[in-house]
């Protein structure tokens, strides 16, 4: 099938664009309004936009709680969400007045970050800390409204990470088994199981690639 998706329609019972777009990261993203109410909830339009320095974006359908906390305070958190902590990721997702702390609502423990005055979750393998940078109002936003959709930009200053889960020196994503969205209500777990390693490709002296070997270690 082809469709035109600006006039057009794909016939399908639902949408199937994030189903395509997929897997995404789950951004679990903690933040505290200036009340001093904690929030938490997930993401999946979410992800990792800037290495040097590292930047984060995530973007709301409305002006969520998490936006009008960061927009107010300028810091928030992301919590890796893992297999182990499906239930409270998804527990943090409901429907929840502003007045609702999800970290007391679905039981989980936090940490007050160390750099930025915004909770994580204390289970995560790890967490960032970051500070708001900017929002970009998709084009059809109307705040006056709530309406449209907000992409939230962050630059991240600190890093937490569970000693457990470094291994020869390197962040072991298998072992913390990081939960991944996929479309309508499917989600994915990453693991050993599904995981591999490849060297970058080289050419030969005539400009043709190379057989490209399993990962020696070396991270260039
Ligand atoms: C896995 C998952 C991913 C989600 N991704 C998004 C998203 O990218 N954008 C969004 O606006 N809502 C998303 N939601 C819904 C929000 O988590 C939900 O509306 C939540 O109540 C918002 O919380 P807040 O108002 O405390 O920020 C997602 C929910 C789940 C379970």
């Amino acid at each position: 099938m082809h469709y035109d998706c600006v006039n057009g329609s794909h016939g399908l019972p639902y949408d199937p664009f994030k189903a395509i777009v997929a897997p995404r990261p789950i951004g679990w993203i903690g933040s505290k309004g200036k009340s001093g109410i904690q929030n938490l909830a997930p993401y999946s339009y979410f992800n990792a936009v800037a290495d040097k320095p590292h930047f984060v974006m995530f973007s709301s359908v409305g002006i969520k709680d998490s936006v009008k906390n960061i927009e107010e305070t300028g810091v928030f958190t992301f919590s890796l969400a893992t297999e182990k902590l499906f239930d409270a990721m998804n527990g943090s997702s409901a429907p929840a007045n502003y007045e609702i702390d999800e970290f007391k609502l679905t039981n989980l423990p936090y940490v007050k970050g160390k750099f930025v005055d915004a909770p994580y979750v204390k289970e995560s393998p790890a967490a960032l800390e970051c500070e708001y940078w900017k929002t970009i109002d998709i084009p059809g936003a109307d705040r006056e409204v709530g309406k449209g959709t907000y992409v939230i930009f962050g630059k991240v200053v600190g890093v937490y990470i569970d000693d457990e889960f470094i291994t020869d020196g390197v962040f072991n994503a298998s072992k913390a088994r990081p939960l991944v969205r996929l479309g309508y209500m499917n989600y994915g777990v990453v693991g050993e199981e599904n995981t591999f390693t490849k060297n970058r490709p080289q050419l030969d002296e005539n400009g043709n690639l190379l057989e490209v070997k399993e990962w020696d270690g070396v991270y260039r």
